[in-house]
This record gives C-alpha cells, structure tokens and sequence, in this order.
C-alpha cells in the first residue's frame, strides 16, 4: 500500500497533537517537520529527530510529499510558504485563521488553478465540527445568521468575571498565570482572534466573500466588574460575541463585540474556554454546536480529519472534494456599524439632581428611542447616582448621539443587547 506523504510545519501544541495521532494511521506517513529550534528538547513518543528541520521550504519543495500541514500561524511566513507549496502541487490543511482571513481569496484561486485543496477545520473553533457540516451536511441552506463565541480567552475571563464578581485585570493576571492567556492578550482580548474566524465562517455560511476589513472589532477591556453584576441583575450574561447576519440583497453585518445576552440563550451557558456556534439557516432552523475551541488534541482532531479527508480522495479523481473547495465569486455588501439596529445597556453616574431621570428620557424620546427598563436604586453619599438604561432596538448612530447628549452625566459603559 502507498503511503500518503506528509510535511508539518511547526510544532506547538497543536504539531505534537497531530504527529501523535497520525500514529494511529498507517496509511499516512510524515515525511518532514519544520521547527524553529532543531535542538529543543520535545518528549514526543517516536519522533526521530532526523524528522525535523529548521527549513520550511525544504519540506515545500519535496516532491515526495502530497499535503503540508501548516501550524505556525501568523501571516509570515506561512503566506509565502503556502503559496509555493500550492504552485508545487501541494494540498494544505490549516489551522491559520489570520492568514485565512487576511489572503483567503488569493490562496483560494491559487488552490483551484492548481487544482489542489485547503482545508481548514481547525482554524475556527479548534476541535468543533464546523466547516466540513457547513459546506457539506447543510449545503442544502439559506444561512441567514451566526451568533457564535469564538474565543476560548475572553470567554474564561468573563466566566470567571462573572463568577467571582472580580475585575478584568485580576482574571487577566491570573489567566496569564494560569497559561489561558498570553503574555501579549492583545490578540484575544481585543477581539482580532475571532474576527478572523467569523471573516472565515461568515464567507462560507454565506456563500459570499466577507472581508476582514468590514468586521466591526470591540474587545473585552472595558468591561467592569459592575457592568457584570449589573447585566445579572437585569437577566443577562455578558459574552463576547461573534455574529453575522445577511439579508435578502446580500448586506452582511459582521462584529465582533461584547453582548448581555439573556439567561435563558443558548450561549448564556457558554463557559470559560469552550466555544459555540448558532447557525441559523433554512430549512434546518437553528443549530448548536459546541466544544473545545483550542488545545493539543481537539484541534488535532480537525487537522487530522482533513488529512484524512484528502487521503480518501488522493490518487482516485482529477478533482478532488468538490464539495469543500472554496469558489465565491461574489463580495457580501458590508453594513457600517452605525446603520445597524441593536438594543444597548448603558450605566450612567448621573449628577443627583432633579430632573435627571426624565432628561434621560427625553434625550432619548427626541429619538424616537424607546426605553424596556431603567434602574436607579440609591443616591451615594457623593451626591451620585447610577442609573442603568436598557433600550429597545434603535439605529447606533443614534444612540451615539445620546451618549454625546449625555453631557452632564458620566456614561460608563454603552453594550449592545441581544434579543
Ligand atoms: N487564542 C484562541 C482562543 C485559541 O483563546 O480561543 C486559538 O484560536
């Protein structure tokens, strides 16, 4: 029996999960691995060292081998590296969902006009089925909406805000300490992690290129303790969310913000690092997916099925998993941020003087803005007073304005509100 050929590049965590359980396919060999430091001591069961090699292009140019496994994330120097390798002949498999997200389009047509694949189950949401149910099991859809947590990170430190009542800086500290976070959080905190991954998710749910440069980004930084305790209060949870959403005349409205969104959401029982996808298409309804968006083996799991995904297909077809190829032709039309509709709590320090209430109120009914509750409970002894507003659905731009009208209360927080 042939073997089918292997090349890796990189060997992190998620590297050793995969050489790991390709051991346990004997029609699949790994030929070469690519590492930064040939010399790094790595307890990995059966890995010879003369597998590995400080030089990328080495296992891109080696003729022998039929697919590269890329898991070294960032943009360089995978971009170059996955470029030749498909001029070589190569099919990809990924996890790089930056890459993906910022070149998909070129690498893509690069991947048809050589005729090859890139498959890329593990760069959203680790080891959760996503792509391959997407493009395959629900082709037979109109998807219409993604509601989706995509970050492991920011999902702990909210779990864990809201758990303990603690602020985001003590989660921070101790999630670094803890290795859930990085040294640099700023990719996760800030929300970039899972705007490429709903950028990619989007595009092909929608069957229409979304591009990274219309995906509103808001992180998780200037969530308060209190903002927490007070969102609990009112009913809510608050989450960091991924969403898309498309009409009839193809305008797709991707972000990525934090969201209160109701005890009884789906999402709501989302906790520290799991993630989990609401797509919602026709006929099939809505469907949750759930599990470990990150870690050595649940993201070998999708790498692996990939792998296997081409081995099944190598050697048998011109054309290999038609299904699978990405081919959009036509851009989704991005909606701006401030066009779009959304509920929003706002917690306010008002001045306790009178008339503040009603001056809210009328601010906002100048609007036409209408408010589903307001909360005050006590005047502080500073002659302050805090008063949460949550809105019904109303244009950001407007609510915008409220805030800028505002002027002689403090607005604390402004979140968008589910519904
Ligand atoms: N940094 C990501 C997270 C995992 O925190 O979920 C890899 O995509």
């Amino acid at each position: 029996m042939s073997k089918t050929k292997i090349g890796i590049l990189g060997l992190g965590t998620v590297g050793s999960g995969v050489f790991k359980t390709l051991k346990n396919f004997s029609d699949i060999e790994v030929v070469k691995i690519s590492v930064k430091n040939i010399n790094k001591p790595r307890n990995i069961d059966g890995l010879d060292k003369s597998l590995l090699t400080a030089n990328s292009e080495e296992i891109i140019n080696n003729s022998e081998i039929d697919v590269i496994v890329e898991l070294m994330g960032g943009v360089n120097p995978a971009y170059e590296l996955i470029k030749k390798a498909l001029e070589n002949g190569k099919h990809i498999v990924t996890a790089n969902k930056e890459l993906l997200a910022k070149h998909g389009e070129e690498l893509f047509k690069i991947a048809e006009e050589h005729n090859r694949v890139i498959l890329y189950e593990a760069a959203i949401a680790g080891g959760i089925p996503l792509i391959m149910p997407i493009k395959t099991i629900l082709a037979g859809n109109k998807i219409n909406k993604i509601h989706a947590i995509l970050n492991g990170t920011t999902n702990y430190i909210l779990t864990k805000m809201d758990n303990d009542g603690v602020s985001y800086e003590e989660v921070l500290k101790e999630a670094q300490e803890l290795g859930y976070a990085e040294t640099d959080p700023t990719g996760d905190v800030e929300g970039f992690d899972a705007a490429y991954k709903i950028t990619t998710l989007a595009t092909i749910a929608f069957n229409k290129r979304v591009k990274i440069e219309n995906v509103y980004r808001e992180g998780i930084t200037k969530i308060r303790k209190e903002d927490m305790a007070k969102a609990n209060e009112l009913g809510y949870k608050i989450k960091l969310i991924a969403t898309a959403t498309i009409n009839d005349k193809n305008e797709a409205d991707v972000r990525v913000h934090p969201m209160l969104i109701s005890k009884n959401a789906n999402l709501a029982h989302i906790n520290y690092v799991t993630n989990a996808i609401e797509i919602t298409g026709n006929p099939v309804g809505t469907v949750v997916l759930s599990g470990a968006g990150a870690g050595e083996f649940p993201t070998a799991s999708s790498v692996v099925g990939d792998i296997l995904a081409i081995n099944s297909e190598l050697n048998k077809n011109d054309y290999i998993l038609p299904m699978m190829r990405c081919r959009h032709e036509e851009n989704a039309i991005p909606v701006n941020i401030n066009d779009t509709f959304n509920k929003y709590y706002i917690s306010i320090t008002a001045p306790n003087a009178i008339g503040i209430i009603a001056k809210i109120g009328t601010i906002c009914a100048n609007k036409n803005i209408s408010l589903s509750s307001i909360l005050q409970k006590e005047v502080f002894k500073n002659k302050t007073a805090d008063i949460t507003v949550i809105t019904e659905k109303c244009q950001e731009k407007l609510i915008k304005e409220v805030v800028n009208e505002l002027n002689d209360c403090t607005v604390n927080s402004l979140i968008r509100v589910a519904e």
